[in-house]
Order: C-alpha cells, then structure tokens, then sequence
C-alpha cells in the first residue's frame, strides 16, 4: 500500500498515510499532526507510528508543536519516502511499480524498533521535551499527553500503546480545554458571517493597495500587502521619513531571511512591491488606501480630504485609527459609504487580528471587500462598530486599571504578572508595559491631567516611575529593573519602596491580596466592559469578543476569550463578584452591566444569550 499525497495532510489524513507501507509526496505537499492545537492528541496511531519512524524527539516536535512541515523537509525526516513530480497518480503508480521491481519488503511502521530503542528507559530524554515545551503547555494537559503517548511508542508494544493512545484521547476530548479550543477554532470563522451583508454581496476589486505614512504601523501594513503579491504604495511627507520607514521595513524582511523563514529571491520580490511617494498624485490608481499617520484628528480630517479628491470614485478610503471617529474622517469625503477603519494591532506585519470599524454610512459592498481583503492578507478580521477604543482597547481599560489598584492595596507587579501568566497571557500587564514602554501613556495622562476630576480614583504609581526616568525595557528600568541587553524582569527593591510608599500616601492599609482576586479584579472589568458592548452592538456576538482577544490581546485559546470564560466561570458567579467589588472599592469603577445582571439572574452564558 502506498500513498500519494498531493497536498497537506494534516491529522488523519497523514495518520492513514502512516498506516501505509510507503508514501511519495508533491514537494508542494506538506504533513503534520496539529491536534493538539484542538486540544488532543492524533488519536488514530499518530502518536505510535510517527516516533517509530522519527524517533521520539522529532516526532514530540511535530505532535506537541502540532506544525506542518514540508514535504521536503518531511522526506529528510524520513515521513515521506519519496518526492514525486508531475501527475501525481502517474508517478505514484511508477513509484509503486519500482518498489515491487526492486523487492522492496512490505515496510509496516508498527515494526520499526530502530528510531524508538535508542530512547527506551531514558528518563532524561523526556524530561528535556517537558521542559522543551513548558512555556507552550502552560496550563493545559494535551501537551503533555501528547508526551507521553509518543513515551509510550518507546516503552510499550505497540497494540498496548494504541490502547493507551485511545484512552488517553478520549479523556482529552471531555477536557474544558478541547472544548474552549474546539469552539475558539469555529468561532473564529463565524466571525466573517455578518448578518446583513450576505456572503453573495459584491466585492470590489483590490489590485493595489496605499498607505499614509512610513511610521511604526504603517511599514507593517505595507509588509502585509506585499507578502499577499499585492503591490502598495507607501506615501510619506518627507524623503527622510520615507528612507526611514523603507528602510525599517527592508531590515525586517533581512532578519526573516537570516533566520531561514524566507528565501532571499522571495524577499526581492516583495520588496519590489512597495513603492515609496511623496506626492499624493501617485494615489490615483489605488484601490484601497489606508492612512496610518498620526493620531490627530485635523490631520486626519485634512488627509482624507486629500485622498477624496485624488483616488478613483472606486477607490475605498480607510483609517488605522485606534481612538478617532471613522464617521468624522468619512465626512471630509464625498463618499462617506467608502470610508472604513481598518484597525491593525502592533506588529501589524505579525499580529493577526484586524478590527474593521463599520461607520455610520460604510456601504456593505466595502465591509464584504474589506472583510475578504483582511483575510487574503492573512488576518483574523473582526466587524467592529464606532466607540472609544473599539472593541479590544476598550475592555483592556479596566484591566490595567485594576491592575494598578492592587499595587497600591498590597500587591506587587511580580504578583500581577504572575498569576495573570499562570492564566495563560504571554505575559503580565507590567512586564508588557515595560515591553511596550511606559513613556507613551504618561504623555498622554499628563496632557489630560488637567481634565482629570479630582474625585476619581488614581493611581499615581506608574507616573512615579516615568518621573524617574524609569520608561521599561528601553531605559534599563521601569516596573521591573533589566541587564545590560537582556529581556528578563528583575524585582526592583527600589520599585517596592514607591508602591510602599505610595499606599501610605494615599491611607491604603496593605494587605495579602489572594491570586484569586487578582485574578478577578483584573479580568472581570474587562468581561463586564464586554457585556456594555454586546448591548450596544458594538461587536456582532460574544464570540467575536473572543477572537479578537485570542488574536490581538493573547488571550489563551484554551480559555476560550474573555466571554466563553466567564460563562465557564457562570455568569451568576462572575456579576456576585463585581457586586462584592462594587461594595468593598465603591460603585464607581464596578457598576455591573445590565447584559450581565440579566444573565445571572436567568443563569444564562453570554454563548446561549
Ligand atoms: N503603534 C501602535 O501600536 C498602533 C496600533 C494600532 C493603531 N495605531 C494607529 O496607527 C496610526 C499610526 O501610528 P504609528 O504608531 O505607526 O505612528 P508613527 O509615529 O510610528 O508613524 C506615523 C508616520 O506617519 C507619518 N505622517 C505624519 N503625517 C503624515 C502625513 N500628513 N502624510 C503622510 N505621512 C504622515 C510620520 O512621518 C510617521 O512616519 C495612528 O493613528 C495610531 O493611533 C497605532
């Protein structure tokens, strides 16, 4: 028996493949085993037949990392056992025809010993795959039943292993966390349906694509363009701006070919893609432009008329805006109805989600264009509506609101992060603002200080910091204090001594702060602030909360988002909470939301609403 694969084979279509004697492949072909990004394990001999043919350190690599590889690569693993080209069924059969020729045994991997009995009884091996993988099975258990069925495919015969492969799935498919990756998986397709644009609206055509402004996003949109082959202009105000943002945007592609993720023929030719102007003349032909400058509105406004009077009638006018009004930009213009936001998140050539923003007037033909467009780009786009910070940054308020509340009643950074990394994010809210530099929100809190009603809870802490110099990574210090050149936090007596200090200044007695409330004071604003949206049709439905949180914010898949997680939580339990909050920190921050009161009291999820 030999299989021919002509495409991807993922899952069980190279589970059937290994139970095959032989495989030829298509070098355009690709195989992998992504189960476990589902939150399983491959369950139909996967995880016996692969480390017999692999070996088991190959093969943990492919069955807990779960990413394809390429049939050439594959070959070289010793997974496919021959490249074909041309018509696959012909070199299939040829290929079949040689091995009978050549005497070639009936090869069944179940009998392979040689790649597994190097490893047999060696604890140290498998304890390097745990550790190897630790940071990734952060809280979910099909990584490391993964691990240990490819154990198995060692130690154990292999009609045993099949059997402990089955029970071990099937306990896996009952887990909470198969479900929340199961549902975080179609949800994120769901996310295209939009109720009154159906899926046979028109589309316009995008051919070619422009962006206003070199800067931080822009450079990364542009990126995005020319990786889907679609060419894009790139305008700026000054030469010097432009050779800056050309030549951020050349760096990265070199570092991607120096790290062996791109070829550097492909990155010529995407790099001959973008074309750099000055002048917005060059914009005529564009079919979709999206203006990526600074965020202030009278520029904005001033740009959009300028981009209405030189694109074509056709030509859809688009704003990377994160706070601005899409509707404001759109009435610079005679056609309101072609005027979007496209809201990309930081690394725009990395992050996969995109907000799109429906104005007041956006016409449907341009929502399903530009819906279709994200996606060709290779971007989770999510239909949003016109508020302050959308939907993403918006419930992200409360969070690094409260984050800061707790400094200031007992906690410490280490202890946010901490537990809020043990929940499955990347990383905690003050090694994030370290990352990402705490300098950018002082500036704006400062230009706002003096609107700031005196009434309000603030915290000072963070301001403190920025006062010292003290701006994150990039200073050497912020939340935390860092090594010459290195990324890790290190706790920073110094810091504790100013969150000390600020609680006495401010009457706070300190106290033990459980992870538990850590945890909730942190997450439920941001689940309340979800249900405010849901009201007022901000978002579609709950689910497409959670993909923008999964795809822009780092919300773990295996919880499903912020909503699939309060309803695994019980929405009863999650409102009981935010009412206790309310009475012990004051109603003002921690007014429940109606959605939410509702559902506790009729013991509904936000899934079922
Ligand atoms: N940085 C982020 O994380 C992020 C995320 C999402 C959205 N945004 C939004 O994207 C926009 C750009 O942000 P950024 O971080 O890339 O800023 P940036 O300062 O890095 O880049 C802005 C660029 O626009 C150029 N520019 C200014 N006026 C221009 C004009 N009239 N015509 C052409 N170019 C002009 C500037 O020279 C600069 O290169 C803002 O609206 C911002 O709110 C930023």
């Amino acid at each position: 028996m030999v299989a021919a694969l002509h495409g991807t084979a993922l899952g069980g279509g190279l589970e059937v493949a290994l139970a095959c004697h032989y495989r030829c492949a298509l070098a355009s072909g690709a195989v992998g085993l992504p189960e476990v990004k589902l939150g399983l394990l491959p369950g139909a001999g996967g995880t016996q037949r692969l480390p017999r043919l692999v070996g088991p350190e190959a093969a943990a690599d492919m069955i807990i990392g779960g990413n394809p590889v390429a049939a050439p690569k594959a070959a070289e693993l010793g997974i496919v056992d021959e490249i074909v080209e041309g018509d696959l069924t012909a070199a299939a059969v040829a290929y079949a025809a040689r091995l009978v020729a050549e005497g070639a045994p009936l090869r069944r991997i179940r009998d392979i010993d040689d790649k597994v009995a190097p490893a047999r009884g060696d604890a140290a091996l498998f304890e390097g795959l745990r550790k190897k993988f630790a940071r990734q099975a952060r809280g979910q258990p099909a990584p490391y039943a993964c691990l240990e069925s490819v154990r198995n495919a060692v130690e154990l015969p292999f009609e045993e292993g099949m059997k402990k492969e089955r029970e071990i799935f099937t306990g896996l498919m009952a887990s909470p966390e198969s479900a929340a990756l199961r549902y975080a998986f179609f949800v994120e397709r769901e996310a295209n349906k939009i109720p009154d644009v159906p899926r046979d609206t028109p589309k316009r055509e995008i051919k070619s694509a422009a962006i206003i402004g070199a800067g931080t996003m822009g450079g990364g949109i542009a990126m995005n363009f020319a990786n889907a082959g679609i060419p894009v202009t790139l305008l700026e105000v000054t030469q010097e701006a432009l050779d800056r943002g050309l030549g951020v945007i050349e760096r990265n592609y070199a570092s991607t070919v120096k790290r062996g993720r791109l070829s550097e023929a492909k990155m010529k030719d995407r790099l001959a893609l973008i074309r750099g102007v000055l002048d917005y003349d060059e914009l005529a032909e564009a079919d979709v432009v999206i203006e990526a400058a600074f965020e202030e509105m009278e520029l904005k406004k001033e740009i959009f008329s300028k981009l209405d009077a030189v694109c074509k009638p056709s030509a859809i006018l688009a704003s990377n805006t994160s706070t601005l009004d899409i509707d404001e930009m759109a009435a610079q213009t005679k056609r309101p109805g072609s005027v979007i936001g496209m809201h990309f998140f930081s690394p725009a050539n990395v992050m996969r989600l995109l907000e799109v923003v429906r104005g007041a007037e956006t016409d449907k033909d341009v929502i399903a264009t530009v819906m279709a467009l994200g996606k060709k780009i290779g971007k989770v786009a999510v239909l949003v509506g016109v508020c302050e910070g959308f939907v993403g940054n918006r419930m992200l308020h409360g969070y690094g609101r409260e984050a800061n509340f707790l400094l200031e009643e007992g906690a410490l950074p280490a202890d946010i992060d901490r537990v809020i990394y043990d929940f499955g994010m990347p990383m905690g809210p003050f090694a994030m603002g370290d990352m990402a530099g705490l300098d950018i929100g002082w500036r704006i809190r400062k230009a706002k200080a003096a609107s700031r009603p005196r009434n309000v809870r603030y915290s000072p802490i963070a301001d403190k910091l920025c006062e010292l110099g003290r701006f994150g990574q990039k200073t050497g210090s912020g939340w935390y204090r860092y090594e010459e050149g290195k990324r890790a936090p290190i706790d920073d007596p110094e810091v504790e001594k100013i969150i000390v200090e600020t609680s006495a200044e401010l009457g706070y007695e300190r106290r033990q702060i459980s992870d538990e409330e850590i945890l909730a004071r942190c997450l439920y604003p941001l689940i309340n602030e979800g249900a405010r949206i849901l009201e007022e049709g901000m978002a579609l439905r709950a689910s497409d909360i959670d993909t923008i949180w999964i795809n822009g914010y780092g919300f773990p898949a295996y919880r499903g988002g912020p909503m699939f997680y309060a309803d695994q939580v019980g929405t009863k339990a999650v409102y009981d909470a935010i009412v206790r909050f309310a009475e012990e920190q004051g109603p003002q921050f921690w007014e429940p939301a109606p959605l939410l009161a509702k559902l506790a009291a009729e013991g509904k999820g936000f899934l079922e609403r």
